[in-house]
């Protein structure tokens, strides 16, 4: 049986992305090809993936502690932002992220 992902639809670039529930948000941008800010390669230190979550807040698994924590230590704490290398879904949202980008044609897919 195939799992049924979510679909999370990114600003200002216009996309959806699928999203599967074994998948962080930003491990699915870069399984499909995206370029995705980050420092730290998705371990959870730099906060340079961060999203802000525009729609959808109930869609997303809780932050852990140390998510929390990074977010705090930025001013990112208000509870509408998110680090996409920890971030998982159970449903539909929406986040805007700057940066984005689209593989260049021919290019070797990821970062
Ligand atoms: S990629 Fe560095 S914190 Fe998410």
């Amino acid at each position: 049986m195939t799992e049924v992902g979510a679909i999370i639809a990114i600003d200002p670039i216009g996309l959806e992305l699928a999203v599967q529930p074994d998948q962080t948000l930003m491990q699915a941008a870069l399984a499909q090809g995206l370029r995705w800010p980050t420092v730290c390669g998705g371990n959870g230190t730099c906060t340079v993936c961060f999203v802000r979550v525009v729609e959808g807040h109930d869609a997303l698994v809780p932050a852990e502690a140390a998510e929390r924590q990074r977010l705090s230590e930025v001013g990112r704490d208000s509870g509408h932002f998110r680090l996409a290398c920890q971030l998982r879904v159970t449903g539909d949202a929406r986040v805007e992220k700057r940066g984005v980008r689209r593989p260049i044609r021919g290019s070797r897919a990821g970062w």
